[in-house]
């Protein structure tokens, strides 16, 4: 079978009615990095903090996977289908695709502010100041704020190294090191970016540019993979 991995970002989960980051009405247009995702934020107001990701924890449980995220899991029919996702929403999941490789953290899991390894899932439940992990210290968002290490880049860059195929969906490649994955593919493996504003990325061979929205994107480019290709 043909592996296929696909690298999504904000953009997968616009049409699901999540905003993007950095999209004239993104994320970060009404709220200040500084402020809200980095540990220097969490030291100075955690109840800031807290109140920011419980608001898009809460938002998760409003929204639904749209026509991207379900095309993706009927590529499961024919190829071995490798999800790597800078997003913290569980859409993916949600949309039945089986193997998702989380780089930022998961918005419906909290992990300890002493020991990373004791992480929780919490589905839709907001953190409070004085929820404590076992070992009586503070829940945190499990999520990789800027400034942080992003655990699992190795393990994302090994798989992206064996990709037939790759599939780039929603992201505007600002972020390091996840914008850095695609270099890991091998030279002659088909590349697609599906996203509005994408443009050709330097020194990416094979590189097919879609410039649409996931919604409609992705589920043509999942379509002629499925009939052109049959995955042996
Ligand atoms: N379909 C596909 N792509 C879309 C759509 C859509 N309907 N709407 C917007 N986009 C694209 C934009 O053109 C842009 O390229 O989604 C991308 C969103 O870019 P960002 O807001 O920068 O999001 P992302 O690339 O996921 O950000 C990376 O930055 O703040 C951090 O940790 C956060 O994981 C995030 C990381």
């Amino acid at each position: 079978m043909k592996k296929i991995v696909i690298l999504t970002g904000a953009g997968i989960s616009a049409e699901s009615g999540i905003k993007t980051f950095r999209d004239g009405d993104g994320l970060w247009e009404t709220h200040r990095v500084e402020d809200v995702a980095t540990p220097q934020a969490w030291v100075k107001d955690a109840e800031l903090v807290l109140d920011f990701y419980n608001a898009r924890r809460k938002q998760l449980f409003e929204v639904a996977p749209n026509s991207a995220h379900l095309a993706l899991k009927k590529l499961e029919d024919k190829f071995d289908v490798q999800i790597i996702t800078q997003n913290v929403d569980n859409l993916h999941e949600r949309a039945g695709s089986s193997n998702v490789l989380h780089l930022h953290g998961l918005l419906t899991q909290a992990r300890s502010t002493f020991d990373p390894s004791l992480i929780y899932d919490i589905g839709d439940k907001a953190l409070k100041i004085g929820d404590k992990c076992e070992r009586g210290s503070q829940l945190r968002p499990h999520i990789v704020w800027f400034g942080e290490a992003v655990p699992n880049i190795e393990p994302a860059a090994k798989i992206v190294s064996k990709a037939n195929i790759l599939m780039i969906i929603g992201t505007s490649l600002l972020v390091y090191p996840a914008a850095g994955l695609m270099y890991y593919a091998p030279v002659h493996s088909q590349k697609f970016y599906i996203d509005p504003s994408a443009t050709d990325i330097p020194d990416v061979k094979n590189l097919t540019i879609v410039k649409e929205k996931a919604g409609t994107g992705v589920p043509r480019v999942v379509e002629q993979l499925l009939k052109g290709e049959n995955g042996k």
